[in-house]
């Protein structure tokens, strides 16, 4: 009797007992990760209460319905459940979607008191995935999504004393530090930040002075001039105090305010690393849009960059946003189980089935010399240059070393009445400004873990760990990097750009 009761318990799913009749509040729905987690609860957890999707009007589409009807539905991360079962689907959407047009970075979510009091009220948990990934934002604009919205999101949170927080931040909030990372909040590289004894840290005084140097700059400055100095401002402040990039650094800031603020409550972290195309789910290769490095891989497909500053050896922490989702469902779950705690998780892959940025290399040039011709809108030829990565001094010199004959050769160009640019001098100025952008990136000296991630998986029993698979080490990265995700690339992140020229009959073919 006793066996059966265990079996019984170990075959059925704690994610999908929690989340039975609740409600969650989802933001970034129109982005590339919202989408997949959107996706996956529609689908795996048809008993779920409800799902708000709080989406702010723009310039074309002025509420959060139009925009779901038009730029989420539409979208192919939805075509299997179509196909699977597309009434459902539609009743789903009818019965259990809810929309609210809203601005996180506004008080009260932009919502009137009454509205934002309701929509405490009814939901259980929020999941919080809007933010700007650009990594050298104008420093007021990422403060304002990346750092100051989490007030408005705990402001929610606090209306409710039930309501779980779950804030996809980024494994990259360790900013500088080298070495093993695990899942706790991250001390600054640079500059000291007081810590509070609760173990945050007292970031007020940090966010004034920031706050003083944009109103300094605001007042000097106007227009692209203006812009460009509060990019400016964000790099060096980030690396002032120990990032890389304006994006992770205001991420981190963000990761202080919810602690803070949520102290004694349910607040649960959890931190991707550089999330790419599904490994599964929805469709093996499902992605939207150009991420980090797939900006360098299309540049290199596309002849423009050859040479990178990078470390062959370095673990480079790729993980599918299919197992990021089911991360943060499982995250979720747990909250509405337990709350009151605050947890920190990361969902990578470094410490379980690293990746080396070598290995990761001769895998899609492997892929790119044998089959290129399969993936005809990422390669318009078999690329004949390897891809190298260099040390940054190596590259630096290389850069200067090759930029000034081809300025002259420009020159020159220029003189004789010739009005195009050298194709080699715009190569150079990409494979630059992608070095200044990603470098940081390709020259991994950390290694993010993910023991609490996978505890509790492994917490959630056997059911959970086949439908919300979370573990990286289900990855083999020759299979993922050469059949899954260059195809994933070409077949969804391209396909848009497809129809802007012209492809051959066997092109069009192997695209159908
Ligand atoms: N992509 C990665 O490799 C990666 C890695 C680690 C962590 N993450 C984290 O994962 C989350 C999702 O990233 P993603 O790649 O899905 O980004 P994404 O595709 O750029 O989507 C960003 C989403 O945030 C929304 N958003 C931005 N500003 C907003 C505002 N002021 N009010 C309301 N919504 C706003 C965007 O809505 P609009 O359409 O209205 O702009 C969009 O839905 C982020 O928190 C990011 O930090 C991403």
């Amino acid at each position: 009797m006793a066996e059966q009761q265990k079996w019984a318990e170990e075959s059925s799913s704690k994610v999908l007992e929690q989340l039975s009749g609740k409600h969650v509040l989802i933001t970034g729905t129109t982005g590339f990760l919202g989408k997949v987690i959107l996706e996956k609860l529609i689908r795996a957890v048809p008993d779920i209460g409800g799902i708000h999707l709080l989406i702010r009007g723009n310039s074309r589409r002025n509420d959060a319905q139009t925009r779901f009807l038009e730029e989420i539905a539409t979208s192919s991360v939805f075509d299997r459940l179509r196909q699977e079962n597309g009434k459902a689907f539609e009743v789903f959407l009818d019965e259990q979607l809810h929309f609210i047009t809203g601005e996180v970075t506004q008080p009260r979510l932009g919502l009137q008191p009454d509205a934002f009091r309701n929509l405490a009220g009814n939901i259980d948990v929020i999941i919080n995935s809007a933010a700007s990934v650009n990594f050298r934002e104008e420093l007021d604009k990422a403060l304002a999504i990346n750092t100051l919205s989490l007030e408005n999101i705990a402001g929610l949170a606090r209306l409710n004393p039930a309501l779980a927080v779950v804030q996809v931040s980024t494994c990259y909030v360790n900013g500088m530090n080298s070495g093993q990372i695990t899942e706790s909040v991250i001390k600054p590289a640079g500059e000291a930040i007081p810590r509070s004894p609760s173990g945050y840290y007292e970031i007020e005084e940090l966010l004034r002075r920031l706050d003083d140097s944009v109103a300094d700059l605001r007042s000097r400055y106007s227009g692209k001039m203006l812009e460009r100095e509060l990019v400016s401002l964000g790099i060096q402040e980030a690396n002032r105090y120990g990032w890389s990039d304006t994006y992770t650094f205001t991420k981190w800031l963000g990761e202080q305010v919810l602690i803070k603020a949520l102290e004694g409550r349910a607040l649960t972290i959890v931190r991707p690393s550089i999330i790419e195309s599904a490994l599964e789910e929805p469709a093996p290769g499902w992605i939207e849009g150009v991420k980090v490095a797939d900006a360098i891989i299309l540049a290199y497909a596309k002849g423009k960059v050859t040479v990178f500053p990078g470390k062959r050896s370095g673990v480079i922490d790729v993980i599918p946003v299919d197992l990021v989702a089911n991360a943060i469902i499982l995250a979720a779950a747990e909250a509405l189980g337990e709350p009151a705690r605050q947890r920190i998780y990361q969902c990578c892959s470094g410490s379980s089935n690293p990746l080396t940025l070598g290995e990761f290399i001769d895998h899609l040039m492997a892929e790119a010399k044998s089959n290129y011709a399969e993936y005809d809108l990422l390669f318009c030829r078999q690329p004949v240059r390897p891809f190298i990565a260099v040390n940054r001094a190596l590259f630096d010199a290389m850069m200067s070393g090759a930029r000034i004959p081809l300025s002259l050769a420009r020159r020159t160009k220029r003189m004789l009445g010739h009005k195009q640019d050298l194709k080699m001098l715009r190569n150079l100025d990409t494979t630059r400004s992608l070095a200044t952008i990603f470098g940081f990136y390709t020259a991994p000296d950390y290694i993010f873990h993910n023991d609490e991630l996978l505890a509790l998986a492994s917490r959630m029993g056997e059911a959970d760990k086949e439908l919300f698979p979370v573990d990286a080490r289900r990855i083999d990265w020759a299979v993922y990097l050469r059949k899954v995700h260059l195809a994933g690339l070409n077949r969804y992140a391209l396909k848009a750009k497809s129809k802007l020229r012209p492809r051959s009959p066997k092109a069009r073919e192997q695209v159908a």
